[in-house]
């Protein structure tokens, strides 16, 4: 077995290792199972929005057939973790597992994720995946909470503008809404109606002094919630964070939608309950330090 970069003539091999049956299922429903990983074109364009955000996918091979793949993209951004690369994906196929493949492929990311200067590599995993990480050396380091509220009008309507696809301002931290960094995800929300995908609606919003941006959309078209990330100052203070998550229902009121839902940090948690929302899951950000040669 063999570890090399990906190249894009392993598109659909990348696809039929986590949704085999891809091509017997409709586009939504590979969609919503398998994310950006259940359709070439969708994966094609996930791809070039990693690389535009200075990511790197590995691949494993096993006589010229693709067994394995693995993502990381590193945050330069703000971020309440601090520096990282964070691991996007990890992906053995099933019947190559438990013989030491996902261990050879995050091994050779973490290397990556050295060379580019970093000393953590982080990650959120499914659940059934943590035994896993841990043998690995993942620890937990921070928890975040997938929140759910109904929207409504905020009783003050601070100053908001509607805008499009420019720069993520860069003194900005993510306060809600990171499940990966935030050049990726800034890149994915605005690329989404190209691939088929329901468009988002992005706002910059003032309180006082401080400026949040705002984005919002449904993750597919049989989606009945809109999902919130929010961008702030990297100073925010809770009345502040309750402020932005405040805004966002006002906002998704406006949009005519019923449901709201976002992920933030555990520590934001109070902030965010004050302003309606409710916990619906605990999710373990988990770290292993990269180690010197
Ligand atoms: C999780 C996954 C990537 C693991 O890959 P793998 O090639 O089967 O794992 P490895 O064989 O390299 O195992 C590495 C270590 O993890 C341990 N491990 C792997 N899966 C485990 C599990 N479910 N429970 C306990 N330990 C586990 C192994 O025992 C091994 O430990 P050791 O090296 O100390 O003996 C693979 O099962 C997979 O693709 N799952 C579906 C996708 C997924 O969940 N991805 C992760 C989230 S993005």
């Amino acid at each position: 077995m063999r570890i090399v970069k990906f190249d894009r003539k392993f598109l659909e091999d990348v696809i039929s290792i986590h949704c085999p049956r891809w091509r017997e299922i409709p586009l939504s429903m590979r969609i919503k199972d398998c994310g950006y990983w259940g359709d070439p074109e969708v994966f094609s364009w996930y791809v070039d929005a990693l690389l535009s955000a200075d990511g790197k996918i590995l691949i494993a091979l096993k006589d010229d057939t693709l067994i394995g793949e693995a993502e990381i993209v590193p945050e330069r951004l703000k971020c309440p973790v601090g520096d990282h690369v964070y691991l996007q994906m990890v992906w053995v196929k099933e019947g190559e597992r438990g013989i030491g493949v996902g261990r050879k492929l995050v091994e050779e990311c973490s290397k990556l994720a050295r060379d580019m200067g970093f000393y953590a590599l982080d990650t959120i995993p499914y659940d059934e995946a943590i035994p896993f990480f841990e043998a690995l050396g993942f620890s937990e380091i921070e928890s975040q909470v997938l929140m759910e509220a109904k929207p409504r009008p905020a009783p003050e309507q601070p100053k908001i503008e509607e805008i499009g696809k420019r720069e993520l301002p860069v003194a900005v931290q993510m306060l809600a809404g990171q499940t990966r960094p935030s050049a990726l995800l800034w890149e994915l929300l605005w690329g989404r109606e190209a691939v088929g995908l329901p468009p988002p609606r992005v706002f910059k919003v003032r309180v006082g002094l401080w400026e949040f941006v705002l984005g919002l959309f449904r993750p597919t078209a049989d989606d009945n919630y809109l999902y919130a990330l929010i961008w702030g100052p990297e100073r925010a203070n809770l009345g502040q964070i309750f402020d932005s998550a405040e805004m966002a229902l006002s906002i998704a009121y406006d949009m005519g939608a019923t449901k709201v839902r976002t992920q933030t940090w555990c520590k934001y948690r109070g902030a965010f309950e004050a302003a309606g929302f409710e916990a619906i899951k605990r999710i373990k950000w988990m770290r292993m330090k990269i180690k010197e040669d």
